[in-house]
């Protein structure tokens, strides 16, 4: 089945996956944020800063946000940095057709309000959206290497229609309905990916990252499994899937920032250099804010924050980690 499907953001991961929609042979539209970025993009089907070296398909459509028309969508999907996607989903909330699929590929928590892109979505179009999230790099994605994700939605009728549409030879779509720990899983990788940064950035080695990868999964499951994300889904392609890829893939902007954390680049610096949106910036402070309302320990995701604050160096972060209090290593806290 064909769809019209509507990418809001087409930056990495929007026009990744608009290729992939295009392939599938939906009708696909990609909404910009500028005109010249539309037409820069309709002239050439290249997107040489977010992806370069992808052709994407003739087919694709690119309009800017301010011009396009998605009340004939029957998919809108956001690809958006979370901290825009009340923006746009406020945008495409009287402009969508009431019935159409939403679907969030957003990875973060947005600061302030602490929560998950789907539930800004439903918030602001009053509809229901599903979530994507795996280990799912645009940039490995679009060159149809093999890789897997999962679809989450409360209704099963519409993680099964998605499932139906998005599936394609190079890209397995798994269901579930842990919407919470899907997302949650989704947005707490993207820290963890910084601090492993930091960790490579200082010059260790690789049983370094691997007890901040591990030890990050006993904080992420605490704190997740309080906000109701079921066990099962930590151990999944949303969970320790896209944790690995993003901990360990060259194409991990968070893992670089933690990088330049490590050799002393500013946050701001940061930001600048890696030139795309680094989600584990706002995810550190929204993690901040979420385990200190609800009195969770996060050592990891604290010590990131703490160095984006500047009230730490990358190695008193680690002096902090190592001279923690001994326990357990399965300690019910
Ligand atoms: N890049 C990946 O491989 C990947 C994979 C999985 C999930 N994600 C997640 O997808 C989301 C988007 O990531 P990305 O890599 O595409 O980011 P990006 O920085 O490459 O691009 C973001 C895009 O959003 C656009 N944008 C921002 N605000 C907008 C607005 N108000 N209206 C219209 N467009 C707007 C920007 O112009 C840009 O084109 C993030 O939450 C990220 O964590 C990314």
């Amino acid at each position: 089945m064909s769809l019209e499907a509507t990418v809001v953001g087409s930056g990495s991961w929007g026009s990744g996956f608009a290729r992939l929609l295009a392939n599938r042979g939906h009708r696909v539209q990609v909404l910009t944020l500028t005109t010249v970025e539309a037409a820069q993009l309709t002239a050439t089907h290249e997107n040489p800063h977010f992806l370069p070296g992808v052709a994407l398909p003739p087919e694709i459509r690119f309009v800017a946000i301010g011009d396009a028309d998605v009340s004939t969508a029957e998919l809108v999907v956001y690809a958006v940095p979370t901290q825009s996607v009340r923006e746009v989903s406020r945008w495409a909330a009287p402009r969508r057709a009431a019935g159409s699929l939403q679907l969030s590929l957003a990875k973060g928590y947005e600061l302030r309000t602490l929560k998950r892109p789907t539930q800004i979505i439903e918030e602001e179009t009053g509809s229901p959206a599903a979530a994507l999230s795996g280990p799912n790099h645009a940039e490995e994605v679009s060159k149809d290497m093999p890789s897997a994700t999962v679809i989450a939605a409360a209704d099963e009728a519409m993680a099964v229609a998605l499932q139906a549409a998005i599936t394609s030879d190079t890209f397995r779509v798994y269901t579930n309905d842990d919407v919470v720990g899907v997302e949650f899983c989704g947005a707490v990788k993207n820290p963890i990916a910084v601090a492993v940064g930091m960790s490579d950035g200082l010059g260790f080695g690789d049983n370094s990252r691997a007890s901040l990868i591990t030890r990050s999964v006993a904080e992420m499951t605490r704190l997740g499994m309080i906000q109701g994300a079921h066990i099962a889904t930590f151990t999944g392609l949303a969970g320790i899937g896209d944790l690995i890829a993003t901990c360990t893939s060259r194409h991990s902007r968070n893992r670089l920032a933690g990088e330049l954390l490590a050799k002393g680049a500013s946050p701001a610096e940061v930001q600048r250099q890696v030139g795309q949106v680094v989600e584990g910036i706002p995810t550190a402070y929204a993690l901040h804010d979420l385990a200190g309302r609800l009195g969770i320990e996060m050592p990891v995701t604290e010590n990131v924050y703490q160095v984006l604050e500047g009230l730490r160096t990358p190695q008193e972060c680690v002096a902090d980690l190592m001279g923690r209090a001994p326990k357990k290593e399965r300690h019910e806290e």
